[in-house]
């Protein structure tokens, strides 16, 4: 079992944030708030599945995974609500957050099922913030750095995602989840995941009035396909997960444990939330 400490964060995510807040760059920009966009109903929802895994298990089996379960479920809360802020920021910049709508409609749809088809789709989602995490500490110069706070958020969200990547996982396979359907979420998941983040993506661009722009599109292809591009460099590891002996921790790079060690004097720890 992982060990999880919910962190306070230290940073104001009261203050306005710029434009382009992501080292000037609209594309980067626009990726990332299209990815904060989907984190308060998402992470709600991985919250809910969780609970509800954990409930399903009898109970002599749930104590090894309480105090991981009360970990996860603070970490998401605290994710949730600094993104809230900071979504709120992107609001009186005229962004529209569209897929938060889509989202909410989408998952009414698991409303009644089996919990271990949330788990399922939970676990999957889980590997894509995975190995985006691990892209993110892998580069963290492309979270940009003119804004402290926001580097600072998006490092921590990505060490925290690297910590806690196996808790869903492993609640699925605990209540005897089989690998077909794990990897059937993990195929959805793709699929609309990117089909989302990329109509979110462009409608920022467009409100932005920089979709058009030459170096937006250089920037998506540099950052996507290239050398360090977000595409390439999760790919491998994207398609791990189909493998029947995958395990989220056999994809540990120890980037989030150094990132926490050496940024210690921007967050509190606060234990776990109940
Ligand atoms: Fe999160
Ligand atoms: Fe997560």
């Amino acid at each position: 079992m992982t060990d999880l400490v919910v962190r306070r964060l230290l940073v104001d995510m009261e203050a306005p944030i710029a434009r382009h807040w992501c080292g000037g760059d609209a594309f980067r920009t626009a990726l990332f708030n299209a990815l904060s966009m989907s984190f308060p109903v998402g992470e709600q929802f991985f919250i809910d599945a969780v609970r509800n895994g954990f409930k399903a298990l009898p109970a002599e089996r749930q104590d090894p995974f309480r105090a991981e379960v009360q970990g996860f479920v603070g970490q998401e809360a605290t994710h949730r609500r600094l993104h809230g802020l900071f979504n709120s920021h992107l609001e009186r910049l005229g962004l529209v957050n569209e897929w938060a709508g889509r989202a909410t409609q989408r998952l009414k749809l698991l409303d009644g099922l089996d919990p271990r088809h949330a788990l399922g789709l939970t676990a999957a989602n889980e590997h894509f913030t995975a190995i985006m995490a691990d892209w993110m500490l892998r580069n963290p110069d492309l979270v940009g750095s003119d804004d402290i706070r926001l580097s600072t958020l998006w490092l921590w969200h990505s060490a925290e995602e690297s910590e806690h990547k196996s808790t869903a996982f492993d609640l699925y396979q605990a209540l005897g989840g089989n690998h077909e359907w794990r990897i059937t979420w993990f195929r959805r998941v793709t699929m609309i995941f990117l089909g989302d983040t990329l109509r979110q993506t462009v409608d920022n661009l467009r409100r932005d009035r920089t979709l058009w722009k030459w170096a937006t599109w250089k920037s998506a292809a540099t950052y996507l396909f290239g050398k360090r591009g977000l595409i390439r460099q999760t790919y491998k590891p994207w398609r791990a997960y189909l493998r029947e002996d995958f395990h989220p921790r056999q994809q540990e790079s120890g980037l989030s444990q150094r990132w926490l060690a050496e940024h210690s004097d921007r967050y509190v720890p606060v234990g776990a939330a109940a």
